[in-house]
């Protein structure tokens, strides 16, 4: 639990310093400071996320092409939130505005290093880490799971057909989760919820960077924006059933992995709910969150990606990797293939495994026979 308590320090950390680095909206009228870009350039324009932009030294046309298109994080503004008559008189505003170099805030200077080559360069490291680190512990699984024994009978069973049985078994095992199906309905439904919302997001992610490679801002009721909202909430609803279970099922407890189980479902969490609060808050006037908010979402991304090859989160490639290997060895063993070695098969290998950890530990620790405690991954 050690893990999770640390998590939550972060986050209390960070509960700490959201609401200082959140500016109050000043009731001034002027178009500059009632505009959602005090959210992310500050109350006097002179940076927040995004960079000082008083005095600017842009051309009135340049500046309604960046608040038209969005540059690098900063999300695009269509003409129904700010006319083009409106961005000129703002322009205007800014030319004029003070430059108060004192107010340049600390975060801009953490803002200045999220520039989206930046932020590009720190997700590319970040993928690469959980992807060097997610091959390592899936390949311990596959060596674990005896597929390197298993290459004679696999020659003589054929690989093209063992193929076509891993693939089948990783669609139906894996992607339609069948055991849970026949198992209990209800959590089948529950662990859809995030399963299938996940894919859905990553879906709509390439659908988006296929049909609005500009990631322009679009209404609501656009297809493009209403599915990843429907998909994050299915995935909220399905995080949120799993922490009430880990809450009141006290068999989840497998006294070995709970601490990193809940740190995944936390993560997940914290970057489901990040990302909502991203979208709601550039559609509300609270703009000084837009900036703590939308660090919270890439902090919580991170974090769960960081974290992905030592947390739960590699059940979403080892179980299937798992159930595939094993869907081949039996179809080997059913096509009359000698194995080469002896294989047990489910079910009934627990209460095996059991007695041979007992009789082992009461032959090197006997009076710690009786604490014998089996985990299975995952
Ligand atoms: C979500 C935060 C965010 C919001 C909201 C936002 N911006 Fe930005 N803006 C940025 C960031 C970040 C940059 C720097 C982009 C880069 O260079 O990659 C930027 C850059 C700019 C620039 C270019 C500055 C330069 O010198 O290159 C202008 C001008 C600008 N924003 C104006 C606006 C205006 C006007 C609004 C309101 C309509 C607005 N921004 C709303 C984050 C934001």
């Amino acid at each position: 639990m050690k893990a999770v308590r640390g998590w939550f320090g972060i986050l209390a950390l960070l509960c700490a310093i959201i609401p200082a680095l959140a500016q109050e909206p000043m009731p001034t009228k002027d178009l500059y400071s009632t505009s959602s870009c005090v959210g992310c350039h500050g109350i006097n324009a002179m940076g927040g996320l995004g960079p000082p932009i008083a005095k600017t030294k842009l051309s009135a046309e340049e500046f309604l092409q960046i608040v038209r298109h969005g540059k690098g994080m900063m999300p695009a503004t269509p003409p129904e939130q700010l006319s083009d008559t409106d961005t000129q008189s703002m322009y205007r505003e800014l030319e004029n505005k003070e430059w108060k170099p004192a107010e340049i805030p600390i975060s801009y200077k953490v803002g200045a290093l999220l520039t989206t080559r930046n932020v590009a360069k720190i997700f590319l490291v970040v993928f690469l880490f959980a992807a060097v680190f997610g091959v390592i512990g899936w390949l311990r699984w596959v060596r674990l799971a005896g597929l390197k024994q298993m290459k004679p009978a696999l020659r003589r069973f054929g690989y093209g057909r063992a193929i076509g049985v891993a693939l089948q078994s990783l669609f139906v095992d894996g992607f339609l989760v069948k055991s849970l199906w026949d198992k209990n309905k209800a959590r089948w439904f529950a662990h859809g919820l995030m399963l299938y919302g996940m894919c859905g997001l990553a879906l709509a992610d390439i659908l988006i960077q296929i049909f609005n490679p500009t990631r322009a801002d679009l209404a609501l009721s656009d297809p493009l924006k209403l599915f990843p909202i429907i998909c994050g909430f299915l995935v909220l609803l399905g995080v949120v059933y799993v922490m009430i279970r880990y809450r009141n099922d006290e068999f989840i407890d497998n006294g070995w992995t709970l601490g990193r189980d809940y740190l995944f479902v936390t993560l997940l969490f914290h970057t489901v709910l990040s990302g909502i609060l991203t979208l709601a808050i550039n559609r509300s006037t609270s703009h000084g969150w837009v900036m703590p908010i939308y660090l919270y979402h890439l902090v919580s991304i991170t974090a769960l990606i960081v974290s992905a090859p030592f947390t739960r989160f590699q059940h979403a490639w080892v179980v299937p990797t798992m159930i595939a290997l094993t869907r081949v060895t039996e179809a080997v063993v059913a096509a009359g293939v000698d194995l080469g070695f002896e294989r047990e098969p489910s079910p009934g290998r627990h209460h095996k495994s059991e007695r041979i950890a007992i009789d082992v530990i009461q032959r090197v620790a006997p009076d710690l026979a009786d604490k014998v405690r089996l985990r299975y991954y995952p």
